[in-house]
């Protein structure tokens, strides 16, 4: 098989590792790819939006499958140009994908196949948005409706605080496109949880469950970010609620979109709030998770071009996935600044020294060689994914990676894995 992954962040790096151990795989191409991808793939220099570059790539390589990972292609509708020139792709169509790309979207499709989640409103008009604010009260969470690379969501303590909210995203458009409309929702409090699963359309084959580190600073706080860690299984993902998220959520999700003749293949994540009444969606992605996907493919024993091949012909019936019954944990090392601005082209130290780790994986995400040196190009630049004996041991073992690596202005959470922790001891 010949695989085009696309992309050139952590997430792809785990995904082109993983696909390199795949005996059917004969050859990798990345676009972009990073100085981690360039070792295991063959760079194509091609944006991730460029969607009939890419079409025209997959179709001159006579590529077998192509698998986008960001969401950006898929909204764009790559899986769709694929197949109008008979080529198969990974992941949701246009259609499928506006799971993602739009809230009001995914909100509306949860109401109507019951699956559950906070009470909602969309709305266009700032005015009307500023009159339910007042009916329902606060908390609230007011939402830019499109895409805004995770940072659209503003959660409100107060009537006040919500108002300024709609203003900054609709009146000063603070997220550009995406606040043309907003959906303003219940505020729901727990513990936050990944769930991935593959789906072929049909049947719906679940991965391990995860959790992200979304806020830059110890003790979730500061800014959102893409996710600084992660680690899977999530301890608070209890067999029982595994259950039900995958009966209440993911099953009548796709089947919900499969009546209205929405062909839903490839990853389904849903970030899920665990309430004091039982699991509820927060949001809905098309791909996978960013960095949970790291910790993710750090367990999974198989053979993952096959199984993504199996999803898109529509024959995932039947099938298992096998984990490693050790615990993953990734800690995302970051370029000073991020997520606010930052600078690149910062050589990075202490690489070397860390090929060969038996038990874990340096992935890189914004990196970049440069006269033979690694040099950082990007906000999250690193992903240190360690396996342990339990999520403690996993986050030890990648704690001591990161502390061979170093570069000007380097960055980290260093309570990766906490919640898991406290639920360990
Ligand atoms: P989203 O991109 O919709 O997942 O939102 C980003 C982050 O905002 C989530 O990971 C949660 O931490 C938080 N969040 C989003 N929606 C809600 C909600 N309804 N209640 C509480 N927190 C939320
Ligand atoms: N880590 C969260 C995401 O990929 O959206």
């Amino acid at each position: 098989m010949k695989i085009l992954v696309v992309g050139g962040g952590g997430r792809e790096h785990a995904l082109v590792w993983k696909l390199c151990q795949s005996q059917r795989v004969e050859k990798i191409y990345c676009a972009p790819g990073n100085a981690g991808i360039d070792e295991l793939a063959e760079p194509v220099d091609l944006e991730v939006t460029d969607i009939s570059a890419i079409v025209a790539f997959a179709e001159e390589r006579a590529v077998d499958l192509t698998l986008p990972g960001p969401e950006l292609p898929l909204t764009l509708g790559l899986v769709d140009e694929l197949r109008a020139r008979g080529l198969r792709g990974f992941g949701p169509t246009r259609a499928a994908a506006q799971l993602e790309g739009s809230k009001a979207f995914a909100k509306d499709l949860m109401r109507r196949f019951k699956v559950p989640t906070g009470f909602f409103s969309s709305f266009s008009e700032a005015e009307d948005a500023v009159r339910y604010v007042h009916e329902v009260g606060a908390p609230i969470v007011v939402k830019a409706d499109g895409l805004a690379a995770g940072k659209g969501v503003l959660i409100c303590q107060t009537v006040t605080e919500a108002e300024e909210a709609i203003d900054k995203i609709m009146r000063w458009r603070l997220f550009g496109d995406a606040g043309g409309t907003i959906v303003i929702e219940e505020f729901l409090a727990g513990e936050e949880l990944s769930f991935m699963a593959l789906s072929d359309g049909e049947t719906v084959l679940p991965l391990a469950s995860s959790q992200d580190h979304k806020r830059a600073g110890d003790g979730d706080t500061g800014p959102n970010t893409g996710g600084m860690g992660a680690y899977s299984p999530a301890p608070v993902c209890t067999a029982e609620l595994h259950q039900r998220i995958i009966q209440e959520i993911m099953i009548p999700m796709v089947r919900g979109l499969a009546e209205r003749k929405i062909v839903y293949t490839g990853v389904l994540y849903a970030g899920i709030m665990v309430t004091a009444d039982g699991p509820k969606v927060l949001e809905f992605n098309v791909r996978f998770g960013d960095p949970e996907c790291q910790a993710l493919l750090m367990r999974f024993n198989g053979d993952l071009a096959e199984l993504m091949d199996a999803a898109v012909r529509g024959g995932l019936a039947g099938r298992n996935v096998s984990w490693d019954s050790r615990a993953a944990a990734c800690v995302v090392l970051a370029a000073e600044g991020y997520p606010g601005n930052y600078e690149r082209g910062k050589a990075i130290h202490g690489l070397e020294g860390l090929r060969g780790w038996r038990d874990g994986m340096v992935f890189h995400a914004g990196t970049l060689r440069r006269d033979g040196t690694v040099v950082t190009n990007g906000g999250r630049v690193l992903g240190v994914t360690a396996l342990g004996a339990d999520v403690a041991a996993a986050v030890a073992e990648a704690y001591e990676a990161v502390a061979r690596i170093e570069w000007d202005g380097m960055h980290y959470r260093r309570d990766i894995g906490r919640r898991a922790l406290e639920r360990e001891t």
